[in-house]
């Protein structure tokens, strides 16, 4: 499996914020530098931590766990500071020799000179010039749709292709079929998009069905999450969910009961995201678990799932969860 780390430095919290999203989604490891001597906030010392960015300064960091060789893929983020990346990364690439690997740069800025951050960042690394870049404005101060699924859209580059023989059927942004079809893990064709479903299922005391990602899986290991998946070309949302439960966890659900309870087209991973609800008693004893999708399930109440997203454990893409239960 294409192990990839995340290294950043953030100063108030914006880039650690894109960070977290980027590895919850792309399954990385998050590197956090941090300088021995902290920068104080306020005007005065934003001052002089801008000078000693423009100066390329190079502060000490406190330890930091990283080993270059147990990474195919390094993505690097920092705020701008007057220009250019925060000290701390300059320490980060000059300790350690990244030319020759796989990189992917994001900076974080009000607005100015995200570009310029960017470039030096990566000549500075030795960087391939077709490296994978995103400049973001205060993702964490001005959260909105768009910048998440602008992270979303750069997480399905950094992942790669991951080809398979799998065919998808293509859609337009109204959900009109095309007659196109691709091939999984392939570039989705720009103004297409594909059919995602996840499914839940509701037992008579109250509780849903959550199944945890096998650590195996490329996009999001290890997080806890409801069955679901894409939709194969010629299938139906609704057949496409029935097939996920019964391969990932042997239940046979009755279509005719499975109700739509959200449908959302995002731009950012191009798909249409259909939620269904079943109601069903299953006895957790009689699940047959896909060993390569699925590593554990559990009857949950709305508490219990509530404690695993504030303990980021819940998949990333539930966040709408509590729309709909
Ligand atoms: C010392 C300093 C210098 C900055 N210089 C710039 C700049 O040149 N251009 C810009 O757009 N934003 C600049 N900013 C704003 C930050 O880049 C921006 O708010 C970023 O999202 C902060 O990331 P963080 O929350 O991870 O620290 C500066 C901030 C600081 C503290």
């Amino acid at each position: 499996m294409v192990k990839t780390a995340v290294v950043f430095f953030s100063h108030e919290g914006n880039t650690k914020y894109a960070a977290e999203y980027i590895s919850a989604i792309t399954g990385a490891d998050l590197i956090e530098l941090e300088p021995k001597e902290p920068y104080p906030r306020g005007k005065v010392s934003k001052y002089l931590a801008g000078k000693d960015a423009l100066a390329h300064k190079m502060p000490e960091l406190k330890d930091y766990e990283f080993n270059k060789d147990n990474y195919d893929k390094i993505v690097i983020g920092t705020p701008v500071w007057a220009g250019n990346p925060a000290p701390p990364i300059n320490t980060f690439l000059a300790a350690n020799n990244l030319s020759g690997k796989e990189l992917a740069f994001f900076a974080c800025s009000t607005g100015g000179n995200g570009d310029k951050c960017i470039d030096y960042m990566m000549k500075t690394a030795g960087a391939n010039p077709d490296s994978l870049t995103l400049n973001l404005i205060d993702p964490m101060k001005k959260r909105d749709t768009a910048k998440l699924q602008e992270m979303e859209h750069w997480c399905l580059k950094i992942l790669g292709s991951y080809e398979t023989d799998e065919l998808w059927d293509l859609y337009d942004a109204d959900r009109n079929p095309t007659g196109e079809t691709m091939n999984r893990g392939a570039e989705i064709p720009e103004g297409r998009y594909h059919i995602v479903v996840s499914v839940w299922i509701k037992n008579s005391e109250g509780k849903y069905l959550m199944s945890r990602r096998s650590m195996k899986k490329g996009w999001c290991p290890g997080a806890w999450e409801t069955t679901g998946g894409a939709v194969d070309a010629g299938e139906d949302s609704l057949t496409g969910g029935v097939r996920e439960v019964k391969e990932e966890l042997g239940i046979d659900l009755d279509p005719s009961t499975g109700k739509l309870v959200r449908s959302v087209r995002s731009d950012g991973l191009q798909d249409f995201y259909d939620v269904w609800m079943f109601e069903k008693d299953v006895d957790i004893s009689d699940i047959i678990m896909q060993e390569e999708e699925v590593s554990d399930v559990a009857w949950m109440t709305r508490d219990e799932i509530d404690k695993l997203w504030d303990e980021h454990k819940l998949h990333i893409l539930l966040k709408y969860y509590k729309e709909i239960i």
